[in-house]
């Protein structure tokens, strides 16, 4: 017999009442009252209450169901959807039906578990409720990213994350054998874009990024999802109109296919959809200024942290640039401002709420004699950046990118207290496992 198959949330939406419903999935919750028997049903969609009461289903069933009280087992069931205002959810659905399909063994985790123990069982965690709307958040995110790039014309590339050059200083980088030669993770695709950015002109990707960070902070991954774009003819005003559109079409593509399961990690939607472009700009040496005036005891010239950037965005609801940060402190591809070469072309765009830099991007120097003098400062080995300087070499146009911390935007989006929980295998300095 062919059965179709339904989901949870068709049930739970009420366009099932009183049909015949087949349902596959997890046991999530397991009681036992006698001769019936409450299984709360995980799918991908939701949970719903089923009641396998004895006498409705065949003896050998109702004992199949008895043996599932094992959570996280795999199960059949079959039944009536029923309106059921004392359900979870509203709906019921009444078994007739019930077959375990693997029932497991005693699941590891329990209530109020160590962050430890739930990051060991990773693996299994994430079939809780609340990395689950995460994932799906996450998902909704980047398809509203890649429509807004779709919509303007920007070709999705496959850099290599395998590289010789370090884009943003060697003190991150993860070294690695690679056959006979010392390759390293790549801590951007920034390099392979602007490669790129010569015959498609327009160009982004998502790849991991990799960053050998000691430091345990609630916001640096060892590997996450960076969003990277690249464009010729580009100057700093475009890129940060784009950076500005394309946050604002992500978080409202989000608000509007997530809407509940935002407001289920504590997001109200509305609060997204209210973010319009464009972003309050702050030149960094009146950020610098701002935060002096709040006791902060930081001068210019000097990069700002976490602390400064809640203190600069804290209050805000919306995102915010800082622009022109001082060359020293920035990478050595940014492009100086004529007008004060102190200063380069670039932004960060900072979350509001203290959630910190979701974005750094710059315009590019076209310049090889400045980009030389700069990556020999940084102590760089010139031979392994000599493909980059030939872009300089032949045809070189003015343009200019951004990277985007995928999972730094969606911590600020689902509240979430630590990036680790925006991605399903994270990677920290004590930890590559699961
Ligand atoms: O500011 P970053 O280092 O800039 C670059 O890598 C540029 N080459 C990008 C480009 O222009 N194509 O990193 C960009 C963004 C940051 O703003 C932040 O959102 C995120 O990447 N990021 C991290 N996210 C999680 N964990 C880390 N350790 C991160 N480091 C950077
Ligand atoms: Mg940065």
């Amino acid at each position: 017999m062919s059965v179709k198959w339904s989901q949870v949330d068709e049930v739970l939406s009420g366009s099932l009442e009183g049909k015949e419903v087949h349902l596959r999935g997890w046991v999530h919750r397991w009681r036992e009252g006698g001769k019936i028997i409450f299984v709360v049903l995980r799918d991908s969609t939701g949970t719903l209450q089923c009641a396998v009461k004895k006498g409705n289903l065949p003896d050998d069933q109702f004992e199949e169901a008895k043996k599932a009280s094992l959570i996280e087992s795999s199960v059949e069931i079959h039944g009536t959807a029923k309106k059921d205002p004392r359900a979870p959810g509203g709906w019921e659905l009444g078994a007739n039906g019930f077959r375990a399909i693997h029932v497991g063994e005693v699941f590891p985790i329990t209530e109020n578990q160590s962050t430890e123990l739930l990051l060991d069982y990773r693996h299994l965690w994430l079939r809780s409720q609340q990395l689950t709307k995460v994932m799906k958040v996450k998902a909704h995110l980047l398809k509203g990213f890649r429509n807004y790039l779709d919509e303007r014309g920007f070709w999705e590339t496959t850099p290599s994350v395998i590289t010789q050059i370090a884009g943003e200083g060697g003190s991150t980088l993860f070294p690695f054998k690679y056959f006979d030669q010392t390759a390293y993770l790549s801590q951007t695709a920034q390099m392979y874009l602007e490669v790129l950015m010569f015959s498609l002109e327009k160009v982004f990707s998502i790849t991991p990024s990799f960053r050998a960070e000691k430091s345990r902070t609630t916001r640096h991954l060892a590997e996450y999802s960076h969003l990277e774009a690249e464009a010729a003819w580009f100057g700093q005003e475009d890129n940060l109109k784009l950076q500005e559109e394309l946050v604002a079409a992500g978080i409202h593509h989000a608000a509007k296919h997530a809407g509940p399961l935002l407001k289920d990690l504590g997001r109200d939607p509305a609060e997204l959809l209210a973010i319009q472009t464009p972003f309050e700009r702050l030149d960094y040496g009146e950020a610098i200024e701002k935060l002096q005036d709040m006791g902060e005891k930081i001068s210019w010239g000097e990069d700002m942290g976490a602390p400064q950037e809640r203190l600069l965005t804290e209050k805000r609801k919306a995102p915010l640039f800082i622009t022109n940060f001082p060359k020293e402190i920035k990478a050595f591809y940014m492009k100086v401002n004529p007008d004060k070469p102190d200063t380069v072309q670039c932004a960060d765009l900072l979350a509001p709420e203290g959630y910190g830099e979701v974005i750094g991007g710059s315009v590019r120097e076209e310049s090889n004699e400045s980009l030389i003098e700069r990556l020999r400062k940084e102590g760089a080995n010139l031979k392994n950046y000599e493909w980059y300087l030939d872009l300089r070499r032949f045809g070189s146009v003015p343009h200019a990118g951004f990277g985007l911390g995928v999972e730094r935007i969606l911590m600020w989006i689902c509240k979430l207290e630590h990036i680790r929980d925006a991605t399903p295998f994270p990677r920290v300095m004590n930890r590559a496992s699961p």
